[in-house]
């Protein structure tokens, strides 16, 4: 019996995930020029952590999460996104008595229940950063910037880049209280949610993806309209220190992010050629979120990418499944023990080897070898055993060398008696 995948969960094949370790790797550079430090996260949590930083009234806590009782009755979720985990993490290990200034990135898989789509899973994968412990606008401007680095590092250079400064503590509630009087005008234009979230939350208004909700946005009041003097020097100065390293994000008034922690800056990456999941990353500022989660009044930015969304931004080609440098062949029993020892000997030393079984005739061995597009293929058989050396046939060249190499040679003298023949029949056919 056939037992298929979960719907929205997906497997990523060789070629592919070959496709993601790269993209890991020069993230990973990145990272590394801008003195951030990998962290690891659990995939679980208490869904306490998701219900307080995320929020109470947002489609992901309300409808997405994978929530589930523990058998001693802790209801636990499989995490929806990083950044509450990495509070969780910084707060729990104390990171703040140990230095002032965290930069952490991280990598793995988040899970939201929402409809499958094409580029929209239950199941994927983020890369993500987070800066704990800067308030200033240089904080936002060094993300954004890392940010863009980071795009280009992948390829991509077409992304657009949307910010919007969310207000605080101290403008966001003449704001809501704008744009409470504002929906109640239009009630009738609003979707079920959109008018039930309409005195808890009336941010999320703008953030309804239902077509209604959308046509009637452009006459929502501009959080803009509502910045206190310090909201708009912060969003000024980081605006300012973008410009002066050569960018210049898109500005948008009414951008306000699917999650309920931001405050300030707030940005999300969109880019054409994804269909209707057109973000490939967001992020930004959330200043409360530390002290909401227990710890002290540390400020936070940060941001995450979606890897399968980066992934069909670059589309499907180059493959890069590596192929092995040497397929070792036996021929009989007697060979394979041999042939398992050498093997292991050169895979010590580093190289990718193949080592095939030995039951099968040696044109179905070499058939197979070529299949596996190796450089060489080393031959074990009662021959060779007798003469205490492999014989080698170069499947890229497609002929057997005149020379054979000792089983007792290490990697090193392996390859160089091979490069050494190979010169030797280059000069010959010069
Ligand atoms: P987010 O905007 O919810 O932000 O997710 C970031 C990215 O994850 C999205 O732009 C998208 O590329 C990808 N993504 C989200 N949901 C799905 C899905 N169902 N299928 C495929 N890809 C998806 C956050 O998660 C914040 N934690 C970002 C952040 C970090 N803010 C501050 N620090």
């Amino acid at each position: 019996m056939k037992i298929p995948s979960v719907k929205g969960f997906r497997d990523v094949l060789p070629g592919e995930s070959a496709r993601w370790a790269a993209l890991e790797g020069r993230a990973r550079d990145v990272f590394a020029a801008y003195n951030f430090h990998e962290i690891r996260l659990p995939i679980v949590e208490r869904t306490e952590l998701f219900r307080r930083s995320i929020g109470e009234t947002t489609d992901i806590v309300e409808k997405e999460m994978y929530t589930f009782t523990d058998r001693d009755g802790t209801s636990l979720t499989l995490r929806p996104e990083g950044t509450a985990s990495a509070v969780r993490a910084y707060v729990e290990s104390a990171l703040y008595q140990s230095e002032t200034v965290s930069k952490l990135f991280y990598f793995g898989p988040m899970f939201r229940r929402e409809r499958p789509q094409r580029g929209r899973l239950r199941q994927f994968y983020q890369i993500g950063v987070e800066v704990f412990g800067r308030d200033d606008a240089a904080a936002d401007a060094e993300v954004l910037t890392l940010l863009y680095d980071l795009l280009h590092a992948f390829g991509i250079d077409g992304a657009e880049v949307q910010v919007n400064s969310l207000g605080c503590r101290d403008c966001r509630p003449a704001y809501r209280a704008a744009l409470v009087e504002w929906g109640r005008k239009h009630l009738s234009a609003l979707c079920e949610d959109c008018r039930r979230r309409l005195d808890q939350n009336p941010l999320r208004l703008l953030d309804c993806k239902n077509p209604s909700c959308i046509a009637l946005r452009d006459s929502a009041p501009r959080m803009s309209e509502y910045w206190c003097d310090a909201c708009r020097a912060h969003h000024g100065r980081v605006l300012e220190l973008l410009r002066a390293v050569g960018l210049e994000p898109h500005q948008q008034p009414y951008m306000v992010r699917g999650l309920d922690y931001y405050c300030r800056t707030a940005f999300e990456v969109l880019a054409s050629g994804l269909g209707a999941q057109n973000a490939v990353g967001g992020g930004g500022r959330y200043d409360g979120l530390v002290r909401d989660l227990g710890g002290p009044d540390v400020a936070g930015v940060g941001f995450a990418l979606g890897v399968e969304r980066l992934a069909m931004l670059l589309g499907e080609s180059p493959t890069v499944t590596a192929s092995p440098e040497f397929i070792v062949l036996p021929i009989g029993e007697r060979a394979e023990a041999v042939a398992a020892t050498l093997a292991r000997r050169w895979r010590l030393s580093g190289a990718r080897i193949e080592l095939e079984p030995s039951g099968k005739s040696l044109k179905s061995q070499m058939r197979r070898a070529d299949k596996l597009g190796g450089r060489y293929a080393l031959i074990l058989g009662d021959d060779e055993l007798a003469a205490d050396a492999l014989s080698v046939r170069d499947l890229e060249a497609r002929c057997d060398y005149p020379r054979a190499v000792r089983l007792e040679a290490p990697l090193a003298e392996l390859r160089a008696t091979l490069d050494e023949i190979k010169l030797t029949s280059a000069e010959r056919h010069a």
